[in-house]
């Protein structure tokens, strides 16, 4: 027989705090057994005695009580469960987490911790829609923490409707089923599947201190790197110079130059999907020069002479020996976006390319959010503005379907 999963569900101080009583019940008629940790200001909205009650557990609160310390330290309380569940997940808790603080119980678990852990936001719309909460989102995201919710709704707040209300009972516990389920990683829509993503921009050297660059933050493709690793996939990411720290659980190969992306690429290979995220430069520095460029007094400035850069994807797309099952391109453009983007579908040999308008009013280019239109040999599929962690999601749930349809056609 299974043993009893065993969830922590760290309560965070919102007024959606009072559905972890329901949520407690729910998960114990499942057979779950459910520890909970109490943040100060979840005191306010529930009690310890209640949630205690309803969990028939003790429950903690403090991180410097000796008696809890005693009987379970705080690590232990870390480590001893399947899943930790942080709901209603505030917008306060989420800034910690994503800053790695630990200045209560709550916080120095969630540090502490090597489980899995699940969020569930709950908070006023535009507290979620902060381009703060928002950072801190795509951060805990790249980290590997899943998010379910906030669903759409009214808020407490009298006139106050959006996104940020808690996920439903029913919903949570879908979330909690399913995060625990792949235990089985075999079972993971990518398992075995190696996945190789290409992101950021390329640093083209002009001397040693100079280069040509874009304005490609990297995001896009961590993202991407990020959603494929929680389906299970093995992947390596290839990244320009960006700002961004290593996704969880992904080997990540850090380079410069267009010709160190290509290199490191067709090392990379085999791959059984690979996307190209990064904004390449097209061109380099035909001769860089080894020593720094100087001014010299009445002579003209520097007429720096071009060279073309290998395309990344257009070699891979187009190569016969280990050539991905499914090849994927991104299209940058200004104008006719689509039209374009049909374009470098063929010329570049790519299955699909996910095509964005990167005009500076988008935001798109250095951006949390973006909008895509999916171009395949079949059609176009358009997809409405989101953040750019749900369009890597969305993408990659879709790369999975499209190899599990493509190993039953093979069988
Ligand atoms: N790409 C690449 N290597 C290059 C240039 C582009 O691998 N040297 C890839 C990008 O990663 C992206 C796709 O090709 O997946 C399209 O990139 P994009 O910048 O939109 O197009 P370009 O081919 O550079 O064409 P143009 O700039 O003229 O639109």
């Amino acid at each position: 027989m299974q043993s009893k999963r065993r969830i922590l569900l760290i309560i965070g101080g919102g007024i959606a705090a009072y559905k972890c009583l329901d949520l407690i019940r729910r998960l114990r008629e499942r057979g779950f057994s459910v520890r909970a940790i109490m943040t100060k200001a979840a005191e306010q909205f529930v009690t310890p005695l209640a949630v205690g009650a309803i969990s028939n557990e003790r429950v903690f609160t403090e991180l410097f009580n000796l008696d809890d310390e005693r009987e379970i330290g705080h690590i232990r309380l870390a480590r001893d469960c399947d899943l930790i569940v942080v709901a209603p997940a505030t917008a306060d808790l989420l800034a910690k987490m994503a800053h790695g603080q630990a200045n209560d119980l709550a916080t120095s678990v969630l540090l502490a911790t090597d489980k899995p852990v699940l969020a569930a936001p709950a908070m006023n719309p535009r507290m979620w829609l902060n381009p703060a909460t928002q950072r801190n989102v795509a951060q805990l995201k790249a980290d590997g923490i899943s998010f379910i919710g906030p669903a759409v709704g009214e808020m407490a707040e009298r006139g106050e409707a959006g996104p940020g209300r808690l996920a439903e009972v029913p919903v949570l516990i879908d979330a909690i089923e399913r995060r625990l389920a792949p235990r089985d990683t075999a079972a993971m829509p990518l398992a075995g599947r190696h996945v190789l993503i290409t992101s950021g921009p390329t640093h083209e050297p002009i001397d040693p201190v100079r280069y040509l660059a874009n304005r490609s933050s990297g995001k896009q493709g961590f993202a991407l790197a990020a959603a494929a690793r929680s389906l299970g996939a093995n992947v390596t990411l290839i990244a320009g110079p960006v700002a961004l720290p290593d996704p969880a659980g992904v080997t990540v190969v850090r380079i410069e130059t267009a010709a160190e992306m290509l290199d490191a690429v067709t090392q990379a290979l085999p791959a059984d999907v690979a996307i190209f995220a990064a904004a390449v430069a097209d061109w380099r520095i035909a001769k860089p020069k080894s020593e720094k460029l100087k001014k010299s007094a009445g002579s003209e400035p520097p007429a720096l002479k071009l060279a073309e850069n290998p395309d990344i994807l257009k070699t891979i797309g187009h190569r016969s020996k280990d050539r991905p099952r499914l090849v994927v391109g991104f299209a940058a453009e200004t104008e006719n976006v689509v039209a374009n983007a049909q374009k470098k579908l063929k010329s570049k040999a790519a299955d699909w390319i996910v095509a964005n308008d990167v005009s500076p009013e988008t935001g798109i280019m250095g951006g949390d959010r973006n909008t895509v239109h999916i171009v395949t040999r079949d059609g176009v599929e358009h997809w409405s503005d989101m953040h750019k962690t749900d369009v890597a999601e969305k993408l990659m749930v879709r790369v999975a379907i499209h190899l599990g349809q493509q190993s039953a056609d093979i069988a």
